[in-house]
């Protein structure tokens, strides 16, 4: 991916954002996912009165973008902070999260943690996720 490339896929998160539904914690969560194809798909926190029934914006965007027929993903930014303020610190997506995302994604799997469209973490699902569950050794992932 080019720094162009980097700059879309963070501009989508951050405006993933609005679109959260976080009433509960005031935390609004935005990520773009990047599809082997090429699609952008997006995803938000949507949270709920029973707290647990909730979603994080990565999985919300992971499910979303496999229920459509998705299975390769080459990169996926994220943007959280503070309802209606900027990210005041880098986002990590949660454990929950990142298991979702070792279903389909290699070690390599590129991870951008935004904080704007200039100011963000480059990191890779392995280093986030070094050892994740798996019980099929051989996925035939990108
Ligand atoms: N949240 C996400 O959307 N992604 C994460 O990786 C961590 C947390 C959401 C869940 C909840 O709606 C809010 O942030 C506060 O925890």
């Amino acid at each position: 991916m080019n720094q162009d490339d980097i700059r879309d896929l963070a501009a989508k998160a951050i405006e993933a954002r609005e679109y959260a539904y976080a009433p509960y914690s005031n935390f609004t969560v935005g990520a773009a996912l990047l599809t082997a194809d090429g699609t952008l798909i997006t995803g938000s926190n949507v949270e709920n009165a029973a707290y647990p029934a909730g979603l994080c914006a990565e999985r919300t965007a992971v499910f979303y973008a496999v229920a459509h027929g998705h299975r390769g993903f080459r990169a996926l930014a994220v943007s959280g902070g503070q309802k209606d303020c900027p990210p005041e610190d880098y986002c990590m997506p949660c454990g929950m999260c990142l298991q979702v995302l070792s279903e389909f994604c290699g070690e390599e799997f590129d991870i951008f943690i935004v904080k704007s469209e200039t100011d963000f973490l480059h990191l890779k699902l392995k280093d986030l996720l070094p050892h994740a569950f798996t019980i099929i050794k051989e996925k035939n992932i990108l």
